[in-house]
């Protein structure tokens, strides 16, 4: 009998890989008990030809046709989710603490997000925002309006992905002030896209070879000790003061406040190593902004929809965006992006400037609907609070332990958006790094990250230094948490172990 994936397999793919594809349990996947996780690689005898991370034709076959600019953490086809955990073909079942580099904020296939996706689908599924407005667009704005970070942020425009949305702030600072000029942070993400790739300035893999990006950009250092390279116990208040000085510098030297139009910054840099934005920071930032008219964008995409305990990791801060940009949890998988900015401002925008041929689709939009009233049914900001609690105090826990302490220079982040970063041998910078630690193993973060995959839990490395960050779902259990947390401070020890 063909397991329900492999029905699912057998309707849209060719009959040659079909009959190779017999599931191998009887029993459903989901019968693993919810208390252990099941092995990485299934000890089930299997009655698959091959397992589909090592032989599967199908997976193989994608794989000699997909292009090698797209780099993955694990190997064979993925074909449910369900809550915190997801099953590949093969019958391997993992823990997910990536929510798809936090998109998937509700679990994978929250029930009232996907019913209310599938109901849509059967109404209306596209209607292109050009030609007529829809009705879940129209619903989403009454959801969001309230839960905007500052009551001037009244002006919505919905897109697919988080670059997109980042293209548009851009667009929209230009048109705006009349100016050309963008400021950055050094170690921030915005995006791959040509704009959002020249305001990137975490890694240079994104633009590498592609040259020349879009003009007009400048950087400061992210208050972050790295940036500056300064000892990790360096006060926040000379961090800051350090990074405020530079923008000032910036905008006496080389871009001048005429020129500039917009400031972008993530609250909490995501890309750059799971780094919140100290408050007095981008209170700084808008008082340099209120002064010379210049925009200040608050790129939300990964911090945003509650990852940090908040709706927006701004609101720590309280300090007002001009722009703000979000994507990746408003929809809860479903492509959806959304650029908020004041009514005052966009209506200087000319109609039709705005758009795209998928921006602020239907069934996007009745998902996000959806997110938004569980966000509210089910107390998931509270659930962020209480389990970022539990998740600081283990890896606390662990970073004291006296036979890690020296291998585990940072714990960090905010709500659910929590990251570790080791020691380096080498460091980034090498001689100028302000931490190294000649005994610490080389690659300790992938190293570390891979072991959690072997034993069961995806999870992601960032930044280029030896960062692994969590992004767990927001609804996670207490139980599935401590799970992840036991995993990975496993793998940890395991690591160091080898050296
Ligand atoms: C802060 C931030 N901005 C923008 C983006 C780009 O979003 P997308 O990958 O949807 O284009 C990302 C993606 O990770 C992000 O984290």
């Amino acid at each position: 009998m063909l397991c329900r994936w492999g029905i699912l397999a057998a309707h849209s793919r060719g009959s040659a890989i079909k009959a190779t594809r017999r599931c191998a349990k009887a029993a459903p996947i989901w019968a693993c008990s919810s208390t252990s996780i099941c092995p990485a690689v299934s000890t089930t005898p299997s009655r698959h030809v091959a397992t589909a991370a090592s032989g599967d034709p199908l997976y193989n076959f994608a794989i000699r046709h997909i292009t090698k600019g797209l780099g993955r953490i694990t190997e064979g086809l993925m074909v449910k989710g369900n809550g915190s955990y997801v099953l590949y073909e093969d019958g391997r079942k993992f823990l997910d603490f990536t929510c798809g580099i936090g998109v998937t904020n509700l679990g994978h296939c929250h029930p009232k997000v996907s019913a209310a996706a599938a109901n849509q689908c059967m109404n209306l599924v596209h209607s292109q925002c050009s030609i007529a407005l829809h009705e879940p667009y129209a619903r989403l704005i009454e959801k969001l309006l309230p839960k905007m970070p500052h009551p001037s942020l009244d002006s919505f425009f919905f897109w697919n992905s988080g670059s997109e949305a980042v293209e548009a702030s851009l667009k929209m600072a230009r048109v705006f002030t009349g100016r050309q000029n963008i400021i950055t942070m050094q170690g921030a993400y915005h995006g791959r896209t040509f704009g959002a790739m020249a305001v990137t300035k975490s890694k240079t893999i994104y633009s590498q070879g592609v040259a020349p990006l879009m003009p007009g950009v400048f950087s400061i250092p992210f208050p972050f000790w790295h940036q500056q390279s300064v000892s990790p116990s360096t006060d926040t208040s000379v961090l800051v003061d350090q990074s405020l000085y530079q923008l000032e510098l910036l905008l006496a030297q080389q871009s001048a406040p005429q020129d500039t139009a917009a400031i972008i910054i993530e609250p909490v840099l995501g890309e750059g190593g799971y780094v919140p934005a100290p408050p007095k920071f981008l209170q700084g930032l808008r008082k340099i902004c209120d002064k010379h008219d210049i925009m200040l964008i608050i790129d939300e995409v990964q911090s945003g929809f509650g990852r940090t305990g908040k709706f927006f990791a701004i609101e720590y801060s309280g300090v007002k965006p001009d722009i703000l940009v979000m994507a990746k949890g408003l929809a809860n998988g479903f492509p959806l992006s959304g650029i908020v900015s004041r009514k005052k401002l966009t209506d200087k925008l000319n109609p039709g400037s705005m758009g795209g041929t998928y921006a602020g689709n239907v069934v996007s939009c009745a998902a996000a609907v959806a997110v938004a009233d569980a966000f509210q049914e089910e107390n998931i900001l509270e659930n962020v609070q209480d389990r970022s609690r539990e998740i600081f105090e283990y890896l606390n826990t662990l970073k004291s332990d006296s036979t890690l302490a020296p291998y585990i220079l940072d714990v960090r982040g905010a709500g659910l958006m929590v990251a570790v970063e080791f020691a380096s041998p080498s460091g980034h910078g090498a001689a100028f790094d302000p931490v190294t630690t000649s005994s610490c193993p080389k690659d300790v973060a992938s190293r570390v990250a891979k072991k959690c995959i072997e034993k069961g839990m995806i999870i992601l490395t960032t930044s280029v230094y030896e960062v692994v960050r969590f992004i767990p779902p927001l609804n996670i259990t207490t139980e599935d948490l401590r799970k992840g947390c036991q995993i990975f401070g496993e793998a940890v020890r395991e690591v160091i172990r080898e050296g």
